[in-house]
């Protein structure tokens, strides 16, 4: 397998994004998000639902062109769907056509290089992912939870430098989902894909992530910008530590925001 795939730094400047219905209606999704995310870095985005997530990680991904501000990755400006970024969606929209090994090696098909070096690669991301047995079965024979595993197998086999994931495992129960977050790190670990993750789920965001960055509700801004300064690897025993529980509670007082209780 591949030891090292270069990581890219990714940068967000003054990201504003107005959806606009056929009556004319305006959303307005996002208003003015900045940051930036070092190479190889986790970065976990949290906040109430609605609050631009989804939009801000399309945008990210050059799937949604936004209507100010500018994406970069590796100092490149994004303007359209870019190799170097893999994306991990909510649903893992497989093509149920095609088996499990089959949908993995979809980005070499993209490519036009389905070859042996391809062919062992996605046979390897399967074994990473834990569904090494299941190479040959078509996407209705498997569980939501080990859907999104083969999504998160195709979005490592194009690459990337960055690597985007949305919810990724909102189809897993609580147990499932600090299993799935522990093996992420293994993932990472030997690639080290600059990582951001969007999440509602405060203990996965904080057992992850170098940084927690919380929106407001819509329009979605950073409101606060958290340094998670945990020991890595991170393990399931550190959920009960003291330290994890204090970084919960502080991104939770992020979330409430300034002025008193907010809904979500
Ligand atoms: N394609 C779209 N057209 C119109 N409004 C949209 C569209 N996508 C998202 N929105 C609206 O933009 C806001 C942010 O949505 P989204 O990014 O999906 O939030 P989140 O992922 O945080 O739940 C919501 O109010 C949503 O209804
Ligand atoms: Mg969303």
């Amino acid at each position: 397998m591949r030891v090292t795939w270069a990581a890219a730094a990714l940068r967000l400047d003054d990201i504003g994004h107005v959806f606009r219905s056929r009556g004319g209606e305006r959303t307005v999704a996002l208003g003015g998000v900045s940051f930036a995310v070092d190479p190889g870095a986790v970065v976990a985005l949290v906040g109430p639902s609605g609050c631009g997530k989804s939009t801000l990680l399309r945008i990210a991904a050059g799937l949604q062109i936004p209507s100010d501000g500018s994406v970069t990755i590796g100092g490149e400006p994004v303007s359209g769907p870019n190799p170097a970024v893999g994306m991990v969606f909510q649903r893992p929209a497989l093509l149920p056509w095609r088996t499990v090994l089959e949908n993995v090696l979809l980005p070499a098909d993209v490519r036009g290089r389905r070859d042996q070096a391809a062919q062992r690669e996605a046979a390897d991301l399967l074994d990473l992912v834990g569904l090494a047995g299941f190479a040959g079965h078509y996407p209705a024979e498997l569980s939501g939870g080990m859907q999104g595993r083969v999504g998160l197998a195709r979005a490592l086999a194009s690459e990337p430098s960055v690597l985007l994931m949305d919810e990724p495992f909102g189809a897993l129960d609580a147990l499932g989902r600090e299993a799935m977050a522990i093996e992420l790190q293994r993932v990472w670990g030997g690639r080290q894909p600059t990582v951001m993750l969007v999440t509602h789920d405060v203990e996965e965001a904080v057992l992850l992530a170098d940084r927690v960055l919380v929106m407001t509700p819509r329009p979605g801004r950073i409101s606060a910008d958290l340094a998670i300064d945990l020991p890595r690897p991170r393990t399931l025993d550190l959920l009960t530590s003291d330290a994890f529980v204090g970084q919960t509670v502080a991104v939770r007082a992020a979330l409430r925001g300034p002025v008193g209780p907010a809904a979500g």
